[in-house]
């Protein structure tokens, strides 16, 4: 039997992530390793949590003492880590937690693993998920492709950065066998919606303005989140050793064109008026540093493992839609903090 631990399990995409390996792999006991920070919600992962193939570990990746008593306690065969600081305008505020996490947090994991598998790296892995961000910015050409230096441009993507480095350094000079990839924007369910996305569907469904940044001409490339899950399933069971891959949706959007569709597919699932949502778009004050141009040349992993996206941009966003329409109690529980009763609840 294989032991997998999956950090950060009860974020965005690392509960997608936990409920594919879940459902897919009963030959795996799954150990799902969270902090529950403000990010992390167990609601996000009921539907699998008393499945016999799934442990909540509740514990922070700073803390060294702790990763290790867990590691030397399980003797993991891999590691998906997924746990981080991810909200950007976060970063902006507070850069140094994002150093404590995202840097200290992946060290203490590397050097675990390292401890833990040194004299036998056979039928292990350590999967680094990174993002796009630590490439920098494009301008109107060109695509993010492996080989791209990296130039990263907010305390969030700095952190990133640090730690992609740390694990390809960990490869180098260890042996650690190691893969990583680096994707673009996710959209989908289960999104904290402090992010473009579902913050705007929950201010849309609430009446309340859109902020979007400076002029809005600022270009995302959007994969769905259950695409991502994928991705990395296949990575983790098929990816070279000490590769990088990077994942994307082929699929950039302008944020003010792809405010105003969200405007219009709202006004038409909530019976408004066409042109009711986009009065509630407001021009505010831009991001600092703020990124103009994402977009992922995914070619890599799709010619060597045949991975692309499996929904259109118009399929995934009205999957994504229907869920937050259909989930209100989700949204409410995220939107007055009675999310984090629920640990209280099931494990106390
Ligand atoms: P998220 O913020 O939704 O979830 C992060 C999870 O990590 C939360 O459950 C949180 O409780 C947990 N966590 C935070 N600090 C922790 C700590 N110190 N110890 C243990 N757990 C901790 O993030 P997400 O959007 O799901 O992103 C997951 C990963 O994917 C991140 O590494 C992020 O950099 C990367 N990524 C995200 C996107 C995206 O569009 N969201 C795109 C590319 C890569
Ligand atoms: O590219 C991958 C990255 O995508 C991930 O690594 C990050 O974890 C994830 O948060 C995301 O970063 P972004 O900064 O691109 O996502 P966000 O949803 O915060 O913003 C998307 C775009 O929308 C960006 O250009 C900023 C803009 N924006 C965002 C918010 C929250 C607005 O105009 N108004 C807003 O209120």
């Amino acid at each position: 039997m294989k032991k997998i631990l999956i950090t950060g399990g009860a974020g965005f995409i690392g509960s997608h992530v936990v409920r594919r390996f879940v459902n897919k792999y009963p030959e795996y006991q799954i150990y799902n390793l969270d902090a529950l920070t403000y990010a992390g919600n167990l609601e996000n992962i009921k539907d699998i949590e008393n499945q016999p193939n799934y442990n909540f570990v509740k514990g922070d990746i700073v803390d060294e003492t702790f990763i290790y008593e867990l590691f030397s306690t399980h003797n993991f065969d891999g590691v998906l880590h997924l746990a981080a600081e991810s909200h950007v305008d976060r970063s902006i505020e507070d850069p140094l937690a994002f150093v404590k996490t995202n840097v200290i947090g992946t060290m203490n994991l590397l050097n675990a693993a390292k401890k833990q598998w040194k004299d036998n790296f056979e039928g292990k892995r350590f999967y680094h998920i990174s993002t796009d961000e630590v490439y920098g910015s494009l301008g109107a050409e060109g695509l993010f492709t492996e080989t791209t230096p990296y130039d990263p441009n907010s305390p969030y993507s700095a952190s990133k950065a640090s730690s992609d480095h740390f694990v390809r350094a960990y490869g180098e000079t260890y042996g650690l066998p190691y893969v990583l990839t680096n994707c673009s924007n996710n959209y989908g369910s289960y999104h904290f919606p402090e992010k473009l996305i579902p913050l705007f569907i929950n201010n849309i469904i609430n009446n309340k303005s859109l902020p979007v940044y400076g002029d809005g001409n600022y270009t995302r490339d959007w994969l769905f989140v259950e695409d991502h899950a994928i991705a990395i399933d296949l990575v983790f069971h098929e990816g070279k050793n000490h590769e990088t891959y990077n994942i994307g949706g082929f699929n950039e959007w302008k944020n003010i064109d792809l405010v105003k569709l969200l405007c219009q597919i709202m006004d038409q699932k909530l019976g408004r008026d066409s042109g009711t949502s986009e009065k509630l778009i407001t021009y505010v004050k831009d991001r600092p540093g703020h990124d103009l141009r994402y977009a992922i040349d995914a070619s890599k992993i799709n010619k060597e493992l045949g991975w692309k996206p499996s929904v259109t941009f118009e399929e995934g966003l009205e999957k994504t839609i229907n869920w937050y329409l259909n989930n209100e109690e989700w949204l409410k529980n995220v939107t007055s903090g009675s999310y984090k009763d629920y640990y209280k609840k099931q494990y106390s």
